[in-house]
C-alpha cells in the first residue's frame, strides 16, 4: 500500500493525492509562453505538489461557476476559492508553456477551456465586497480578461528560499506517519508568532498528537512581516517553547487572497491535503480591515455538513494576555475587563518596531520581538 493509500491520516480531499510534476517535454520553447503573475505561481506550484488536490490544473468554467456560486466544484465536492489563470487572448495551439514573470518555463498546460468571467460577480461572491481597496479585489481587478483552463504537468519547481521548509504534502504525510500521529492540527499564520497564536496552537495540540504550523510563503501585502523574518521568529520560538517531537514547520507556498471566511475553507481543505484532520480558526482569519466579522470565518463552516469537510475546524475566541489571570485568555475563559488585557494589534507592533521598541513581554516572547526589532532596523 502506498502511502497515499495509507488508512491512518486524513484521506486528501476528494480521496487521491494529485501529483501533477513530470519530465520537461521536448519542444517547450518552441510552444506559446504564458507568464504567470506570482499568485498564479504560486498556485501552480501547489498544482504540482497535490496540495491542491483533487484540481488538476486551472479551473474550468463548470467549478469555476459552481465555486463562485455554491463554494462546491462541478462534481459537488466543497471548494472555496477560484483557482483559475487569467489571459489576454486564447492561444492558437492546443499546449501552451506557463512561465513565471520573467519567461522562465515552469509547466505545460493542455488547453481545455478559455471563458469570459465577470470580475464584480466574483468579487462580491469570494470577497463580499466590491470595494476597490481590498487587496483582494484590487488584485481581481487588475487580471487579464479571459481564464485559460486545462490539466498541468509542472517541469520545473520553484527553488525555494527556506529548504528546510519545503516539504509537499506527500512529504508532511510521510513524516506524520513516521512520527505515529493520526490527528494532527494544522495552523496557517502569514504572521510572527505571538503570545497569543501560541496560545491557540498549545490549546490545540493538547488534544491532537501534532501540531503542524504552516505559515503561508507566497505573496502578502506590503506591510505583512517579510517572509523571511518570519521563518527566523518561528525558529526561535519552536526552539526555545515547544517540543520538538511535537511539532512539524513547513512552509506553504500560496499567496494570501485576504478573503476570510472563503479562505479559511480553502486553507482548511488544502491542510487536509497536507495530512492535517484538524485546522484552527481564530478571530478574522485571513481578514483584511474590516470587511469581515470577528468570527465570519468560523460561522461559514455552518455552510457544510457536519463532517463533510473531513478535516475539523477548531474555533478559538480572540486570545489575550490577562494581567489578573497572570496568562493568555479569551473571553470565554476569563471574567476581567478590558483594562486588564493586553492585546496589540500587528500595526500597533509594527509602529512599536519601527519606533525601535521591543513589543512588551505579554504580547512576544522576547527572542521573537528580537528577531523582529532587528529585522526592522
Ligand atoms: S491569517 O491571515 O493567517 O489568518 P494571522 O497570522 O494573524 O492571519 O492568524 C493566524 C491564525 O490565528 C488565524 O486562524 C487567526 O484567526 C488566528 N488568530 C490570530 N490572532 C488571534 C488572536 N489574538 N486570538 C484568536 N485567534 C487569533
Amino acid at each position: 500500500m502506498s502511502l497515499t493509500e495509507t488508512q491512518a491520516l486524513i484521506a486528501p480531499h476528494g480521496g487521491r493525492l494529485v501529483d501533477r510534476t513530470g519530465p520537461r517535454p521536448d519542444g517547450v520553447e518552441r510552444l506559446e509562453q504564458i507568464p504567470l503573475t506570482s499568485r498564479e505561481v504560486s498556485d501552480l506550484e501547489m498544482l504540482a505538489s497535490g496540495a491542491l488536490s483533487p484540481l488538476d490544473g486551472f479551473m474550468g468554467r463548470n467549478d469555476y461557476e459552481r465555486v463562485v456560486e455554491e463554494m462546491r466544484l462541478e462534481r459537488g465536492l466543497p471548494w472555496a476559492l477560484p483557482v483559475c489563470l487569467a489571459v489576454d487572448l486564447p492561444p492558437q495551439g492546443e499546449e501552451v508553456t506557463l512561465t513565471d514573470e520573467s519567461g522562465h518555463a515552469l509547466a505545460v498546460l493542455e488547453v481545455d477551456e478559455v471563458f469570459e468571467y465577470d470580475k464584480e460577480r466574483e468579487a462580491e461572491r469570494c470577497f463580499r465586497t466590491t470595494d476597490e481597496a481590498h487587496p483582494g479585489v484590487t488584485r481581481l481587478y487588475q487580471q487579464k480578461p479571459l481564464y485559460l483552463s486545462g490539466r498541468v504537468t509542472v517541469f520545473e519547481r520553484l527553488p525555494t528560499l527556506f529548504p528546510k521548509l519545503a516539504l509537499d504534502p506527500l512529504d508532511t504525510r510521510r513524516t506524520f506517519d513516521e512520527r505515529g500521529w493520526r490527528r494532527v492540527v494544522g495552523f496557517q499564520t502569514r504572521n510572527p508568532i505571538h503570545r497569543a497564536h501560541e496560545y491557540l496552537t498549545k490549546g490545540a495540540l493538547e488534544t491532537v498528537d501534532g501540531l503542524l504550523i504552516h505559515p503561508l510563503i507566497g505573496d502578502t501585502k506590503s506591510d505583512d512581516v517579510p517572509a523571511a523574518t518570519r521563518v527566523e521568529c518561528y525558529r526561535v520560538l519552536v526552539e526555545n517553547y515547544y517540543p520538538a517531537d511535537r511539532v512539524v514547520v513547513s512552509a506553504f507556498p500560496a499567496a494570501m487572497r485576504y478573503a476570510g471566511p472563503r479562505e479559511a475553507i480553502w486553507h482548511a481543505i488544502c491542510r487536509k491535503n497536507y495530512g492535517c484532520s484538524h485546522f484552527i480558526v481564530g478571530r478574522d482569519h485571513a481578514g483584511v480591515g474590516d470587511y469581515y466579522g470577528t468570527y465570519d470565518a468560523q460561522l461559514i463552516f455552518d455552510d457544510f455538513e457536519p463532517h463533510e469537510l473531513e478535516i475539523e475546524p477548531m474555533f478559538f475566541e480572540h486570545a489575550f494576555f490577562c494581567r489578573v489571570c497572570g496568562q493568555m485568555a479569551t473571553p470565554k475563559t476569563c471574567p476581567h475587563g478590558g483594562d486588564d488585557h493586553v492585546f496589540l494589534s500587528g500595526t500597533k507592533v509594527r509602529e512599536l518596531l519601527a519606533a525601535g521598541e521591543l513589543p512588551p513581554a505579554e504580547f512576544s516572547r522576547p527572542e521573537v520581538a528580537k528577531v523582529l526589532i532587528d529585522a526592522y532596523r
